[in-house]
């Protein structure tokens, strides 16, 4: 999948007629965006080029509901990026609270309400712990004995 990473100042149906370009030469097999607003995902989709995916910023304290529902209405999957809100989600109190009456981490808490919502997540992580935690929780797995 080839994503238009951010719009820019030319017209949506335009850039997504040049993506579709790409897809017809074999280059993706879809096509997504990234930072799209919802003005522009109507744009998108008033195209009719088939957008597969939208990646945007979505992390426990800032979850654009709108803009989620309105593309999963649509059959456009969603990607969170920084799901984690580059690793601050560990100090949200919110959350903490949350994660500790869970008997899970901030981060385990927070990858499991994004997915709760139907989301995909893509955390990054360079620790060993951070990668296997953050599997844990992708995979809906028990291995701390928490799901
Ligand atoms: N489409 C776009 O415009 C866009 C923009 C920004 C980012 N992205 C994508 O989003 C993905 C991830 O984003 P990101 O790196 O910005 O943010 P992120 O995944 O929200 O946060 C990464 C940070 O969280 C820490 N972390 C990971 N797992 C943890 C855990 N279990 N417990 C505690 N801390 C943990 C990491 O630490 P360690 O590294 O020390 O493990 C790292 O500092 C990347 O694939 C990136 O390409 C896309």
């Amino acid at each position: 999948m080839l994503l238009v990473h951010w719009p820019d100042d030319r017209p949506v149906p335009q850039v997504l007629k040049d993506f579709e370009l790409l897809k017809k030469a074999g280059i993706t097999r879809h096509i997504g965006v990234s930072n799209f607003s919802i003005r522009q995902m109507r744009e998108a989709l008033a195209s009719g080029i088939v957008v597969y995916n939208h990646q945007f910023h979505i992390y426990p304290g800032s979850v654009n509901r709108e803009l989620i529902t309105y593309c999963q209405d649509n059959h456009v999957s969603v990607t969170a990026y920084s799901p984690l809100d580059e690793g601050r989600v560990v100090n949200d109190r919110k959350l903490s609270e949350a994660a500790r009456q869970q008997g899970i981490t901030p981060a385990r808490a927070a990858l499991k309400q994004l997915l709760a919502l139907g989301l995909i997540v893509i955390p990054k992580a360079s620790k060993r712990e951070h990668l296997e935690e953050n599997f844990a929780a992708l995979s809906g797995g028990d291995r701390d004995g928490q799901s």
